[in-house]
């Protein structure tokens, strides 16, 4: 996977973002382990609490799709700085994310960034916790 189509699939994405009320734009971009890719964007409310991030918007379309695993998601932003998903998206992404799965974002100054994800979210609730 080329880590810079991937990043640049995140920028398209983010000029699709619904965000009246913060003006910060995020846009996302997933790959599934059969290699599709999967984007989204940040969409607001006028009901603040009610809006969805990026990141979960592009694992939604990709699971209803029929996706349930991904290996790498882009996150890039307005600000062209490091943007890290939020603690809901990392709960959310934690149920299907691959072992190995890589967050990868971008920031004008120094490129491209990867972290693993079990790095920034070492101990998901998961469905080993529900017994
Ligand atoms: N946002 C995301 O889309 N992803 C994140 O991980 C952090 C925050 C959005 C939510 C809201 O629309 C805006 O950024 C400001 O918080």
């Amino acid at each position: 996977m080329d880590k810079h189509i991937l990043i640049d699939n995140a920028y398209s994405a983010m000029e699709k973002s619904y965000s009246p009320y913060s003006h910060f734009k995020v846009g996302a971009a997933l790959v599934t382990e059969d290699g599709s890719i999967y984007t989204g964007c940040n969409i607001e409310n006028a009901s603040y609490g009610a809006a969805i991030c990026a990141e979960r918007t592009a694992m939604v379309k990709a699971v209803s799709e029929g996706h349930k695993s991904f290996k790498y998601i882009a996150i890039v932003s307005s600000s062209h700085e490091k943007t890290l998903p939020c603690g809901i998206c990392r709960q959310f992404l934690s149920e299907f994310a691959s072992k190995d799965a890589v967050v990868i974002m971008h920031d004008t100054e120094n490129g491209i960034i990867e972290i693993p994800f079990n790095q920034i979210y070492p101990e998901p609730f998961s469905k080993d916790c529900i017994k």
